[in-house]
């Protein structure tokens, strides 16, 4: 965004989805705001019908970040297809992946020629629409990839769905902890990392990392924290681009530590427990291992906080 001097106002996540949360957009919105842009992150998709109501309240586009989210519906539709363009990446962590690259949808013809010439070094596709650039495209070799993935993933959405829904359950019956609040206009999700929510104070203290830890050890997948929260990531640093000669103003404005997130900082600290989505291929019947790790862990708080 910093590189077409846009500058990124952050808001502070719903601690039940980890997703943007809509009770605080309205706040965030100024005379200059052109875009709302939600993540549908690992596990959750964000709130599209509040969301689209505010952007079309306040004329904003609403753009959907699908990075961690292919093949999963809010209303039966699509992510991606919720506002005037969705994007996904195909980066090698992700569910479907041609190791690097990504893809823009959108259902406005003027902004997809747009896209067109600025994938391809700002050439001119349709006459008169020339958008400067650098070279985004994806090979064919990587579209022949995606294309066999994209039929694998027709046939594995609702077993991604089913098999979250059983993991959620799983959480559900264990001691001091919750699965994420799911919306029901969800109508199928496809999560990128499996997540739940850990509550220290019932485990008597246990901090979020000693937890992680434990749970880890109990059945041999790893379990941690979210991304670091936007306004202190490791990638978040649009002032280090010294050649842009930003202006002491725009510098300002873009200074990530300017916004506080405390939702996200308490999710990342101790509350939110995050796995790969590979814990997605856990048979429903198997799902209760969850439940019964979970439950040791509870049991022998006293004894991991004497050690800790
Ligand atoms: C939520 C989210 N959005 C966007 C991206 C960017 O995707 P890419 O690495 O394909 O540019 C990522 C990458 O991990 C992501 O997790």
């Amino acid at each position: 965004m910093c590189d077409i001097n846009a500058v990124p106002v952050l808001v502070d996540v719903d601690p039940e989805t980890l997703c943007i949360d809509p009770a605080k957009i309205e706040a965030a919105i100024t005379p200059r705001t052109r875009a709302i842009i939600p993540v549908h992150l690992y596990h959750r998709l964000a709130d599209l019908k509040a969301i689209a109501a505010i952007a079309k309240k306040h004329k904003l586009h609403l753009i959907e970040d699908c990075a961690h989210s292919h093949g999963s519906q809010w209303d039966g539709r699509g992510v991606g297809s919720h506002g005037v363009m969705g994007s996904f990446s195909f980066q090698s962590s992700k569910v479907m992946r041609s190791y690097e690259g990504g893809a823009l949808i959108t259902s406005n013809e003027d902004h997809y020629w747009k896209i067109v010439s600025q994938r391809s070094c700002g050439r001119e596709f349709k006459p008169g629409v020339k958008v400067h650039s650098g070279n985004y495209r994806l090979t064919s070799l990587q579209a022949g990839l995606l294309r066999g993935q994209l039929a694998a993933l027709r046939r594995n959405a609702p077993i991604f769905d089913r098999n979250g829904r059983a993991l959620d359950a799983a959480v559900a019956a264990a001691p001091g902890v919750r699965p994420l609040a799911r919306s029901p206009h969800i109508t199928r999700q496809v999560g990128y990392c499996y997540v739940f929510l850990y509550d220290p104070d019932a485990f008597d203290g246990l901090p979020g990392s000693l937890f992680r830890q434990a749970l880890s050890a109990e059945l041999g997948w790893t379990f941690g924290t979210t991304y670091t929260p936007l306004n202190h990531s490791e990638v978040y640093y649009p002032h280090t681009k010294k050649r842009h000669h930003l202006s002491a103003v725009y510098r300002k404005a873009i200074t990530p530590s300017r916004w506080k997130l405390p939702a996200a900082e308490a999710l990342w600290k101790d509350r939110a427990i995050v796995s790969t989505w590979h814990l997605y291929g856990l048979a429903p019947a198997r799902a209760g291992l969850l439940t019964e790790a979970i439950a040791k862990i509870y049991e022998n708080r006293q004894e991991l906080l004497k050690r800790s």
